[in-house]
């Protein structure tokens, strides 16, 4: 008696550890490590089904989307599934006032209304090798971290081109482990891709910035796109020739959803994560620069949303834009709250005590963790000048064009005279773009308010000249500054520019106020952060990462250890699971389209619901795509491990046909990219059958339902 019961308890135990091993992103051409683990989840497919490099495979429907997103493809006929926000600015730059698809919807009834997407692309994984023996070889415990980094470079180049050699395919090597390991990727890009179909942005984007990062969830986050290949099957760029892209692999679509605890995984490109970041570096990001960003963001925020409530071009125009800025202004928020609810610093810091006993008993003379603080503390104070550079140049359209033709400049100063011939041409393309739907307005306002920050939040020794005259003159001397960039700045003025362009003159740039202006702040941006000290302390910080997570893996030599996210192939396995998260609260895991109707606010433009889906589940027209209860499944979740970059992914059931797309994480766990939160970590879902639902009986693109394979 007392035996059986020992052997219960050991098997619910062991059962609590499988429910709960769902924290990893795991490298799909290795997945000989979980295969049996993932069996135990309910998988019932072969590894070769999964991931082979020899027979049509899943990974086979995968592609990276455009490189920010991921998408699956769903039909014989090169058909890719995403998410709405990774078609996002697809659309929007396809829309007009007079076709404005990205509030009314798109859909294509036949290949001839499909819109080519310029500059899209769509790259298949052909195969993954493990080369770190290689590399790690020619490596040396006494190299600097330079000359590491050199041979790496130099390694991957050689083997790069020997594994494309006499192919169309394209291929980089990654570093994994923080420098323990490096894979190969062998892979196939296509650059024809065409806009298929999208339900309009009030269901595609429903809840908007309020519901964004949060659970419970109604969004219908998808849009199709197509591929299409030469006559060879092969990647071509955009013609009227060429015929939609047949795959290795479609995949085939469940429409019997979801149940509690069904086996879920999902393949796709993970752009970050940080889960080995330092207790110091978490401090350092939580307290400095996140809420320095999201304070930059909301200030950019707050100015595009006025000039775009007053007029719907500006608004189509700079749709786009203010999405990715609330996207990530909500996640910095939430990043920042979470890993004080978490207390991720405090896990940090008992994974570091773990670590220093450990080092008790090997040889180590590098100071691991000592570098790691060091690195935080002395950078705390350019924390500030890092936030702006990427905040106010990278990322503000007007700035980033002026900063572009710094390159143009140093090739011209360098007597490069054919570069500076490319670089002109190809600048001149990129501006006139850039100036397709730049507001002046936007662009000028941002500047001035974002410049006012600036010359607040950095101190006067890290200031550059200009900046310094500016701010001695206080509110007056920005304000006149501003002035002269609104009268005299080719990026501000079409007409300005293009008679620069036709006629590109150095000292005209020159004598640019805004290009004079960026050129100042990326000057003081690189005197503060490139001295010679804090090099020192970069190297050893890379050092001490690489040496921590080595020393992680050998402490802990049963613990399945995984590599951080960077954008290359992942698989994540768990299982459909609600949660709880907090005291006395629990949520379930589906949503229905009465909690659609349930947010519904005609008065809201993140809340109004289309009325072809109202009318529709007014008939409770659900068709095949009813869940058991005769209702309409909206969104779901389960607990696998994804982050930006998994944004469009398939979930896959155990018998590797689709039941949905990944779309968000939840709220409570915002601290994930850094610390996987077991108990509460979700991803959000939508249901597939949501989709084919709106896509069939609400907007009656039944030519898109007849490629798929249903099964039912
Ligand atoms: N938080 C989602 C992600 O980063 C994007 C959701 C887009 N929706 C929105 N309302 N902005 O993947």
């Amino acid at each position: 008696m007392k035996q059986i019961k020992i052997t219960l308890i050991a098997f619910f135990l062991l059962i609590g550890t499988i429910a709960k091993a769902d924290e990893g992103m795991w490298l799909p051409f290795l997945l000989g490590r979980n295969y049996e683990d993932m069996k135990k989840h309910g998988l019932r497919l072969t590894q070769e089904e999964l991931y082979s490099i020899n027979q049509s495979s899943i990974k086979d429907a995968i592609v990276s989307f455009g490189g920010f997103c991921t998408g699956e493809i769903i039909s014989k006929q090169g058909l890719i599934l995403t998410n709405h926000h990774c078609g996002y600015e697809a659309i929007a730059e396809a829309s007009t006032k007079e076709n404005n698809y990205l509030d009314n919807g798109f859909w294509a009834k036949n290949n001839a209304e499909e819109i080519p997407v310029p500059g899209l692309h769509a790259t298949f994984i052909v195969r993954i090798e493990d080369v770190s023996e290689i590399i790690l070889n020619a490596l040396s415990v006494d190299m600097t971290e330079d000359e590491r980094n050199a041979k790496i470079r130099e390694l991957s180049k050689e083997l790069q081109a020997k594994a494309t050699e006499g192919t169309n395919y394209s291929a980089s090597v990654s570093s994994f482990y923080e420098g323990n390991e490096f894979y190969l990727f062998v892979k196939e890009k296509f650059t024809d891709i065409r806009f298929v179909g999208t339900p309009p942005q009030s269901a595609g984007k429903f809840g908007g910035d309020t519901d964004n990062w949060m659970w419970p969830r109604h969004t219908a986050d998808f849009s199709m796109f197509r591929i299409y290949a030469n006559a060879e099957n092969k990647p071509a760029p955009f013609s009227e020739e060429n015929k939609p892209y047949v795959p290795k692999h479609a995949l085939p679509i469940s429409l019997k959803g979801v149940e509690k605890d069904d086996f879920a995984m999902i393949l796709g490109f993970p752009g970050s994560t940080d889960r080995y970041l330092s207790s110091w570096g978490v401090e350092q990001a939580v307290t400095l620069e996140q809420p320095k960003r999201v304070d930059v963001r909301a200030k950019k925020l707050k100015i595009m949303k006025h000039f775009m409530d007053k007029d719907d071009a500006v608004r189509l125009n700079y749709s786009a834009s203010y999405a990715q800025v609330a996207n990530y202004w909500k996640y910095f928020i939430g990043q920042t709250e979470q890993v004080k609810n978490n207390d991720v610093i405090g896990k940090k810091q008992a994974i570091e005590t773990q670590y220093r006993d450990y080092l008790k008993n090997v040889k180590m003379s590098f100071p691991v963790l000592g570098s790691m603080e060091k690195y935080y503390n002395s950078t705390n104070d350019i924390v500030n000048i890092k936030v702006y550079q990427s905040e106010f140049i990278y990322t503000v359209g007007a700035n980033v064009t002026a900063f572009r033709y710094k390159f143009w400049a140093d090739a011209i100063v360098a007597g490069q005279e054919d570069r500076a011939k490319m670089l002109a041409g190809r600048l001149g393309d990129i501006t006139k773009d850039y100036f397709e739907g730049a507001s002046t307005d936007i662009e000028l306002d941002i500047i001035h308010h974002v410049l006012h920050m600036y010359l607040e939040d950095i101190p006067d020794a890290q200031l550059g000249p200009l900046a310094k005259k500016i701010k001695a003159k206080g509110m007056k001397g920005v304000h006149k500054y501003i002035q002269s960039i609104e009268k005299k700045s080719m990026f501000l003025n079409k007409e300005k520019f293009e008679a620069f362009n036709a006629e590109p003159s150095l000292k005209k740039l020159q004598k640019d106020p805004l290009f004079l202006l960026i050129m100042d702040i990326n000057d003081a941006y690189t005197k503060a952060t490139a001295t010679d000290d804090l090099k020192v302390a970069k190297d050893n910080l890379q050092k001490a990462n690489r040496y921590f997570i080595a020393g992680l893996r050998d402490m802990n030599p049963k613990k399945k250890y995984y590599p951080n996210a960077n954008s290359t192939l992942r698989l994540t396995y768990g299982n459909v699971l609600p949660y709880n998260p907090k005291d006395a609260v629990s949520y379930d895991f589906v949503t229905t389209i009465d909690g659609v109707m349930q947010k519904e606010d005609p008065d809201n433009p993140e809340f109004v619901v289309h009325p072809k889906i109202k009318a529709t589940w007014k008939n409770k027209d659900y068709g095949q795509y009813a869940d058991k209860n005769g209702n309409l499944t909206v969104n779901f979740l389960s607990n696998n491990d994804i982050t930006g970059g998994n944004s469009g992914s398939p979930v896959i059931n155990g018998d590797g046909h689709l039941i949905g797309t990944a779309f968000d994480g939840n709220w409570e766990a915002m601290s994930g990219d850094i610390f996987f939160e077991q108990n509460i970590q979700r991803t959000i879902s939508l249901d597939i059958r949501y989709t084919l639902w709106l896509v069939d009986k609400v907007f009656g693109a039944s030519n898109l339902i007849e490629e798929m394979e249903l099964v039912k």
